[in-house]
């Protein structure tokens, strides 16, 4: 099997895109990543991919008069690198409709708690974990999920979740949520460079294990 060619989009430090570039390395995920691009020119992330040898791109959206006219430049280095997965890793701006129906279900993105909770507009990097914090839940968790037209709203591929102690702040909820964040990104990426990953509607079927129910 061919190794799915992978575009990353980062807006900050990118230790979601390292948890990828980890995760090829040891052969863990059948891909490689050909491009990573990012809307903040000093985005860290930019830095770990031309450590590993990944052509990193700044895109300003200052540059343009629009986000279509934005989106155009993403989808045209998208397309000259080949990329076939499109993974959102931390970037915080909106895509444009022409960008999600050409990559329709070849968009993953991750956030930072449990969709539906704590997501959608205004509900981005600390933000997130000072809702839930000041909510008082006793849960929070990270989610993975293809993109569609809404903001965090396309069928969920994968979900986990962790304990909130008394103690906790946005920030160490936030550390805490970083950690299963690297768990599951990479887990989901691996799974669709597998084929396995089936949308039925507004879930997300991982096929190995419909096998194995089909096989009970
Ligand atoms: C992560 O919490 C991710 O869920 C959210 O933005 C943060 C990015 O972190 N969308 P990093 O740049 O991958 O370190």
């Amino acid at each position: 099997m061919s190794r799915t060619k992978i575009g990353v989009l980062i807006s900050g430090s990118g230790t979601n895109l390292q948890s990828i570039i980890n995760n090829i390395t040891t052969g863990n995920i059948n891909g490689e990543i050909t491009v990573v691009i990012s809307n903040k020119k000093e985005a860290y992330g930019l830095e770990r991919a031309r450590q590993h040898n990944i052509d990193a791109v700044f895109v300003n959206q200052k540059d343009f008069e629009n986000l279509e006219q934005f989106n155009d430049v993403l989808i045209e280095k998208l397309e000259n690198h080949g990329v076939e997965l499109v993974i959102l890793a931390g970037y915080l701006k909106i895509l444009s409709k022409k960008f999600i129906s050409l990559y329709k279900n070849r968009i993953i993105n991750i956030h930072p708690s449990l969709i539906p909770s704590f997501c959608g507009k205004g509900y981005y990097g600390i933000k997130v974990h000072e809702a839930a914090i000041n909510y008082g839940v006793k849960v929070s968790g990270a989610t993975v999920h293809f993109v569609d037209e809404e903001a965090d709203n396309g069928p969920i591929i994968m979900q986990e979740s962790v304990h909130l102690d008394y103690e906790d702040t946005a920030e160490t909820l936030q550390n805490k949520i970083l950690k299963i964040e690297h768990k599951i990104l990479p887990l989901a990426v691996k799974y669709y460079c597998e084929g396995k990953l089936k949308v039925v509607g507004r879930k997300v079927i991982i096929v190995e294990n419909e096998e194995l129910k089909n096989n009970k």
